[in-house]
């Protein structure tokens, strides 16, 4: 996969300059850990764990030039404060900012959560709608903290876990102007569109039904707002799969997605190889404005130098299409070692491979914990750590949707690692039969948001 008509095409455009050691533990010091934990995997020590899957978001590798920005920042400024605008990091984050996602004005936060409370308390109005996809967790909670109800519209082809539909993330443009003419534009804040739409498995949403939704929401008056968190995975995989597209750079694609919303909110923990970073992009100065107060206000804006460890990511990034491309193509390398054995979600995406728990073990029931079971038993076998992911929306949980996420961090696995994983998750499906079931421990005091305690039945 690395010709073209330009050229010869680098399959992967970085080296390792850095390393960490990972040890081998042994089958008992996992069934300790395991147990020590409460068999819950996300409880686990990391130093007891070989390859983590629980997440893509803020765990890539840095490169040379981000490293060398936190040794030696070339601005040794806060970021922070009213004026940051006039910081030398600031100047250098916004050349990068306008110039990938062509809004003209953008504020920087940690992480992108911050970034959605900040943009969902300018524009969610009490007693109003959301109109969405499967929108992630924070979002969700945000928009609810802030009064609004989330209508959620994905095309029914995002449930069906077996569909090779090419783009199980579109809205679904009858269920948004029922939406409307139900409820009144009025009573409409927003249309949110989370690209890459995680809960449902990745799936990416067209530019034609961006188009498409755009039309309703102009004609409505309505604001389009992204969740752009993995744009370029969007991206790319429009680039492979929307007729007209492959021929355009993933940067060209970027650009024309973000022409079609009037704002957006992301986190750059996940497409843009940072530990922290969140963006909120907007067309108006006025809402702009009082973002920028807002996350002076919260103290949630960015520091310089994470600034200039984004602004040197989104360069090197969009450097050429090779990056964005071994990603989703080492993604899709683990998918396609599973797809003939293991009931994994399909058409393959890009961030992460979802194996479908209830055809996984059928005769596990939702209350003997299928999830945790599942993951429980890969990392005793393997010392391979997936954890149950974000929680999924409402609508799936609705239908019984359990998914476990293999989330695959950019830049910090080689496919011999995913080899392993592979070679993991088909032991674990061929002994599928050996997993056991799990009970939650009910503990006086132990608050509900707390990882949850499990033990075998
Ligand atoms: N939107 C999406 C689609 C996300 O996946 C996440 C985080 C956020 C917003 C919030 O961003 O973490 O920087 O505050 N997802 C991580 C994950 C946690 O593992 O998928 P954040």
């Amino acid at each position: 996969m690395n010709t073209k008509s330009s050229g010869f095409i680098f399959s992967i455009p970085y080296e390792i300059a850095v390393a960490r050691p990972l040890r081998q533990t042994t089958p008992a010091e996992r069934e300790t850990a395991l147990r020590d934990a409460y068999f819950n995997t996300e409880l686990l020590p990391q130093d007891l764990i070989y390859v983590d899957l629980s997440t893509d978001s803020g765990v890539s590798s840095s490169s040379t030039g981000q490293l060398a920005a936190v040794a030696a920042p070339s601005t040794i400024e806060p970021g922070m404060g009213l004026a940051s605008e006039g910081s030398r990091s600031f100047a250098l984050l916004a050349e990068q900012v306008r110039r990938v996602f062509g809004f003209p004005y953008f504020v920087a936060t940690p992480q992108g959560r911050a970034a959605e409370r900040i943009w969902t308390k300018i524009h969610i109005r009490p007693n109003t709608f959301v109109i969405g996809n499967l929108l992630f967790p924070s979002t969700r909670v945000h928009i609810e903290m802030n009064g609004g109800k989330i209508i959620e519209a994905v095309d029914d082809a995002a449930y069906d876990l077996a569909s090779n539909e090419p783009f199980k993330g579109n809205l679904n443009i009858q269920k948004v102007e029922r939406a409307i003419d139900e409820n009144g534009a009025d009573h409409i804040s927003c249309i949110y569109v989370e690209l890459s739409d995680n809960a449902s498995g990745g799936h990416p949403v067209s530019l034609a039904n961006l188009r498409a939704v755009k039309e309703v929401a102009t004609a409505r008056k309505l604001p389009i707002f992204l969740d752009g968190c993995r744009i370029l995975e969007n991206s790319y995989l429009i680039k492979e799969r929307e007729p007209g597209y492959n021929e355009r750079t993933v940067l060209e694609i970027v650009r024309e997605t973000c022409e079609l919303a009037d704002g957006c909110t992301l986190s750059a923990l996940k497409n843009f190889l940072v530990a922290s970073g969140g963006l909120i992009l907007s067309r108006e100065r006025s809402t702009y404005q009082k973002a920028m107060m807002q996350a002076f206000l919260d103290g949630a804006q960015l520091t310089g130098v994470a600034m200039e460890q984004l602004a040197i990511a989104l360069n090197d990034i969009f450097a050429s299409d090779s990056y964005i491309q071994s990603r989703v193509e080492q993604v899709r390398y683990l998918w396609q070692r599973l797809q003939h054995r293991v009931p994994v979600v399909r058409p393959a995406c890009g961030h992460a491979v979802f194996v479908d728990v209830k055809a996984f073990l059928p005769e596990f029931k939702s209350e003997d914990f299928p999830v945790e079971a599942l993951v429980a038993f890969l990392y005793q076998h393997a010392g391979i750590r997936v954890t149950k992911g974000p929680p999924a929306a409402p609508s799936q949980v609705a239908r019984g949707i359990e998914l476990v996420r293999l989330a695959v961090p950019p830049r910090k696995y080689l496919d011999r690692h995913l080899d392993d994983v592979a070679e993991a998750l088909l032991y674990c499906y061929d002994h599928r039969r050996e997993i056991k079931r799990l009970k939650r421990v009910e503990e006086p005091g132990r608050g509900k948001y707390e990882p949850a305690h499990y033990t075998v039945v």
